[in-house]
Parts: structure tokens; sequence; C-alpha cells
């Protein structure tokens, strides 16, 4: 998969996995990786899908209806993908957090929902439920944050209390902050993401 990699400050073992929006590419989240946090090692990615000239992870068949079949075959193409990465460049497998956004959140959450530790933190940004009906790993205090609008017409509210209370029933710990917005990325969700990150990635 196209990439780019940063090498985080010596002696800091966290890398942020950065996956864009629908239409966007692997430079779109480096400026949020270093407001979350500079000194981390950023691993980020672009979507091998190509709709119209966008870039995504994975195919949908209209707005908000994914093509499970290929979402499923994505979703593990990139957890291969973060595998031999991690092998490449020696960073610490096991010290992944991702931070999504719309497209690239879902793929993060349907990380989450078909592999046993596939990231030891998620930031979703704008995420939708990546799938119905299959039972999640144990997720055990994994720590998801969640940035939602409260007028995201992609993302409607019901929609984010869906995954929160899922995510939560597989034994996550989410936290939601919700912002009087739409789809679109606030630099309020951003200072709360990194807040969050800051306690539960760093334990400040
Ligand atoms: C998706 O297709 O993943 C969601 O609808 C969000 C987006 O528009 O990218």
């Amino acid at each position: 998969m196209k990439n780019i990699f940063k090498q985080g400050t010596k002696g800091h073992d966290q890398t942020l996995l950065l996956l864009h929006g629908t239409g966007g590419d692997e430079q779109d989240l480096l400026p949020i990786a270093e407001m979350i946090d500079p000194n981390a090692s950023v691993l980020s990615v672009r979507g091998n899908v190509d709709e119209n000239g966008m870039n995504r992870f994975f195919r949908r068949l209209a707005e908000g209806v994914f093509d499970e079949e290929d979402l499923i075959f994505r979703t593990k193409e990139l957890q291969d993908f973060i595998n031999d990465a991690a092998k490449e460049h020696g960073f610490d497998r096991d010290k992944v957090t991702a931070v999504g956004y719309s497209n690239g959140a879902n793929i993060a959450a349907s990380l989450v929902y078909h592999f046993e530790k596939p990231l030891n933190g998620a930031v979703l940004l704008h995420p939708m439920v990546p799938r119905r009906g299959i039972e999640l790993p144990k997720l055990e205090k994994f720590p998801v944050f969640i940035g939602a609008g409260s007028n995201d017409p992609i993302c409607p509210p019901e929609e984010t209390d869906e995954l929160e209370k899922t995510l939560s029933e597989a034994g996550a710990s989410v936290e939601v902050f919700w912002a009087n917005q739409g789809h679109q990325l606030t630099r309020e969700e951003i200072d709360h993401a990194k807040e969050w990150y800051d306690k539960n990635m760093k334990g400040e």
C-alpha cells in the first residue's frame, strides 16, 4: 500500500496509523498526528480502492452502504500491511494507535471488529458501524475515542450510539466527544482527541 513512514523521537515507542477519508491521501492527516503526538512514529497509508478517482479503503455500493466482501478483504490487507511495515521499519507492533477520519475511521473500526488486538487504541473521527451481526473479539479495556457531529448527515447520531454500544459491550472503554457540527473535522474535536490520547495512551 502507498504510505509515508516517519520515525518518531528516540525512546518514544508509540506509532500513529493515519487513515484518511474518501478522496484523501496519506498527506491529509499528518498535521493531526503532529497535534496529537509530535514524538510518535507515523505510518500514514493511502487506501487502495479508487472510486472515480477518489482514494478509499474499501468499496461501497452506495453512500453509506458498504461492500462487505471487499471490506473484509481490505481489512485483512491493511492488517497484513501493518504487520509487514512493523518488521520493515522496526516499530513496536503492539503500540499502534489508529487515527482515522470517515472512511479511514470505518476501516480502523473494521480492524477492531475482525482481529484480536490489531491496535492498542483508536481515535475514530466521524465513524460508522463497519458491520452488523458478527461477534466482536474481546476488547477488554481497549481505549477508543469517537469524535462525532450532532448534525453529521453521513454518520447520524444513532449510528455513533450503536458503535459506542457495540464496542462497549465487547469490553472497550469508549469516550465520545460530540460537537455541534456536521461531518467535517474540527479543532475542538482534535483538542479533545489529544487530551484523551495523553491520558489513555501516555498515562498522563
Ligand atoms: C464510507 O463510505 O466509509 C462512509 O460513507 C464515509 C465516507 O463517505 O467516506
